[in-house]
């Protein structure tokens, strides 16, 4: 671990940043506490980041957690419940010291707030991140950075599935997957040592095509996989394309990359509107986007290609040497096509790091 907890007054604190990331194979329908149905990869990102300070004081056990969250300098009462929840769950499982102190989190994205980016990801994983740290530190445990690292994933994924994935550089992996001996449901492993070097610059330039909130949560929308038609073809589909897709990020191969990523996309909103509810969230500005970015790359052989998260908003994925092209299609072009669209320029990153008080 790269830095300890600063003690004043009995006081001890710790401060994190932590990225988002973005998943070529989806993780799409749960199970259990925050199981997956299927193994899921992700590039970890670097500019959409949270960072989170967490700070304990000594107080008698209570039942209750005693929190107080501020979210951008403002008491946010929506994050604070939730995050008591887990925390109530965390003092069961792992930590019973949240029960004997006051704790104060203060908590920020460097990305705007209304951004329609999904800030779970990172938001959680710099919340587990502090607490595994202040943990080492009240248990006065040594712990090695990999144990660290994995503990810290297995905490996120308590807080959000896709939270597990960003605690590592570059390149992540969660779930149970036969090709990978020491991939787990529990937490995700770092494979960025495998990813071949036209992936670790690549580019992820977020077109923020809609900033208003979804119709459909991410965990509503995990909840109706569970009564889906198509679930179980779709995890057979998900381990077998995670195979193929390690293969491309390993060999550097991107027309398998940028065929399995737009397949990927389009197959999670499909499941979308397969569930039952059928619902819908995409927009026609979204399809306009990946139609004319398909168009272009068949016109040019540039090898630019999309993902979608759970919403409407297009990750446009791309190797570092095509990036003046790209942003001249994205400029003159895709910003164009959705009004008042915004765009995030984002790339394949290094992963949280503590943060220096
Ligand atoms: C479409 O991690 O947000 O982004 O576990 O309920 O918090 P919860 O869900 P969440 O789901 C993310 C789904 C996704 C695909 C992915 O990131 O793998």
């Amino acid at each position: 671990m790269s830095s300890l907890p600063e003690k004043k007054n009995d006081q001890l604190t710790a401060a994190w940043q932590s990225p988002s990331n973005i998943a070529l194979i989806k993780y799409w329908g749960k199970h259990g506490r925050q199981l997956p149905r299927n193994a899921s990869i992700s590039f970890t990102l670097s500019e959409a980041r949270t960072q989170t300070s967490v700070q304990l004081t000594p107080i008698e056990h209570t039942e209750e957690i005693e929190l107080s969250l501020y979210f951008e300098g403002q008491r946010h009462q929506g994050f604070e419940n939730r995050t008591k929840n887990y925390f109530q769950e965390l003092s069961t499982l792992f930590f019973p010291w949240l029960k004997e102190h006051s704790i104060r989190i203060d908590t920020s994205n460097t990305f705007p707030h209304s951004s329609g980016i999904a800030s779970s990801a990172s938001g959680m994983s710099a919340l587990a991140l502090c607490l595994c740290e202040l943990d080492a530190k009240l248990r006065n445990a040594e712990t090695d950075h990999e144990s660290f690292l994995k503990r810290a994933s297995l905490i996120s994924r308590l807080g959000s599935g896709s939270a597990c994935r960003s605690t590592y550089a570059l390149l992540a992996l969660w779930g149970t997957h036969e090709s990978v001996p020491s991939s787990s449901d529990m937490y995700a492993i770092g494979l960025g040592d495998e990813l071949h070097p036209v992936f670790r610059n690549y580019h992820d330039d977020i077109l923020i095509v809609s900033d208003r909130e979804k119709s459909v949560s991410s965990s509503a929308g995990h909840q109706l996989m569970e009564n889906n038609v198509y679930a179980s073809a779709r995890y057979n589909q998900a381990q077998e394309r995670l195979t193929a897709m390690l293969q491309a990020l390993r060999e550097g191969n991107l027309q398998a990359f940028v065929k399995m990523t737009e397949e990927e996309a389009l197959t999670l909103h499909a499941l979308m509107m397969c569930s039952s509810p059928s619902y819908t969230l995409m927009t026609p500005e979204t399809l306009n986007v990946i139609q004319h970015i398909q168009n272009y790359r068949r016109e040019t052989g540039i090898p630019v290609c999309f993902t979608l998260d759970a919403g409407p908003n297009v990750h446009i994925l791309y190797p570092n040497e095509v990036a003046p092209q790209v942003s001249s299609l994205i400029q003159d072009h895709l910003l164009p096509m959705c009004s008042g669209a915004r765009i995030i320029r984002d790339k394949v990153g290094s992963g949280p790091c503590p943060v220096a008080r």
